[in-house]
């Protein structure tokens, strides 16, 4: 009896005991912090590009904005053919190694890019003169890579910047040395390799009717070969009034009316004079710094702060407006500093086009995209 009474005593204690904790575990649980890609993690992956210093995370401050501001990242330069596969006979894969490492760490969505571009292309590919021999060099180019990252890369960019602003195809060596089945063969050998990973179409200036249309015909070729493209990125080097959002909106209509899904691959405002309004990313393309290119080289005066605050929430609502057809949206880059438009299309420019300050801090553009989401989500009906 006595030991039946202290047995109930201490059960009912225990029952205290681990009713307390289980309340105070509750309590202590801490709500997820406002970052991007928390705020944005129903809609779609948020993503960055990064470079050398940041998969290296030698600035600690960096390194922690990327880890918890992003689920996604692309190799901003590292994984092209001219670093990942210099030599003919020779891949190097230290770095893209390092950076698939990190996106692992922080359980991320890794995009690689790119396996087929004319730009920053290893030198080697135009030293082959016969066909066969050039198609080879290629499928091997291609299969060595998406081999090596099997299961661990998600989507990678398998061709980019194939077409002309006419929507016909450009003549880089690939179109040269094996004519168009180029495309096809290479969403195929990607494929036959890693059947998981998505693969995807990319280029800019994909919100132009002309090349939209190439784009659309491109893709819609190597589907009906039975070959599968898994999405289109639009790279998104975009302008503080160009393109509108119609033809932004227009164009994400029309790329998932294919089937395919829709990736803001290359994310960027320029809020700088665009020299001959010019528009797009050829890289090869580089104007002389006149005077009045470079009219905020000390500050960006409040007033643009504002508008480029703006033109992000009117962007993102537009991706939240289509998030079912949208699968990322990856941003070129974190800080103003490090972005590649200080130095194109005209060189030693300060431009303002990302999210961070030079100093690293959140700007306008940031606040506005985490409120726009909030709000957005009040609005949501409960489920
Ligand atoms: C840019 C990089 O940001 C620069 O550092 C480099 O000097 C040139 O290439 N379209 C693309 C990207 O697909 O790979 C380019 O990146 C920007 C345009």
């Amino acid at each position: 009896m006595k030991l039946s009474k202290h047995i109930l005593l201490a059960v009912a204690a225990l029952a205290i005991i681990v009713s307390c904790k289980t309340k105070d575990e509750k309590i202590e649980t801490p709500a997820k912090p406002n970052t991007l890609r928390n705020v944005y993690e129903d809609a779609f992956y948020i993503g960055t590009a990064i470079n050398t210093f940041q998969i290296e995370e030698t600035d600690s401050v960096m390194a922690k904005i990327v880890g918890n501001e992003f689920n996604s990242i692309t190799a901003e330069n590292i994984m092209k053919s001219m670093m990942i596969h210099p030599e003919r006979d020779s891949f190097n894969y230290e770095l893209a190694d390092k950076f698939v490492a990190l996106g692992e760490k922080y359980d991320m969505f890794i995009h690689g890019h790119t396996l087929i571009w004319h730009s920053q292309l290893s030198p080697w590919f135009q030293t082959i003169e016969d066909s066969l021999e050039f198609a080879n060099a290629t499928e091997r180019h291609v299969k060595d890579i998406v081999t090596h990252y099997k299961g661990r890369i998600n989507s990678w960019d398998v061709v980019n910047e194939a077409l002309n602003e006419d929507g016909t195809l450009r003549k880089s060596v690939f179109l040269d040395k094996m004519g168009e089945d180029y495309l096809a063969n290479a969403f195929k050998w990607a494929a036959e390799i890693d059947p998981k990973a998505d693969l995807y179409y990319n280029d800019y200036n994909m919100t132009n009717a002309d090349k939209r249309k190439g784009a659309i015909r491109l893709v819609q070729n190597i589907l009906d070969k039975g070959i599968k493209v898994d999405g289109i990125g639009m790279q998104g080097h975009w302008h503080l009034d160009s393109p509108s959002i119609e033809d932004i909106e227009q164009s994400i209509l029309d790329y998932a009316s294919l089937g395919v899904k829709v990736a803001i691959t290359e994310l960027d405002v320029s809020v700088l004079p665009n020299p001959w309004d010019l528009q797009g990313a050829e890289i090869s393309q580089n104007f002389e710094n006149k005077e009045g290119m470079n009219p905020y080289k000390e500050k960006l005066p409040d007033s643009i702060q504002v508008k480029l605050a703006n033109r992000y929430k009117d962007i993102f609502s537009l991706f939240l407006k289509h998030k079912d057809k949208i699968s990322r949206v990856t941003f070129w880059g974190v800080s103003d500093g490090q972005s590649w438009l200080n130095g194109f299309p005209v060189r030693g420019r300060t431009n303002y086009p990302l999210l961070f300050d030079r100093e690293l801090k959140p700007k306008a553009a940031y606040d506005s995209i985490i409120a726009l989401k909030q709000r957005f989500d009040k609005q949501q009906p409960v489920k």
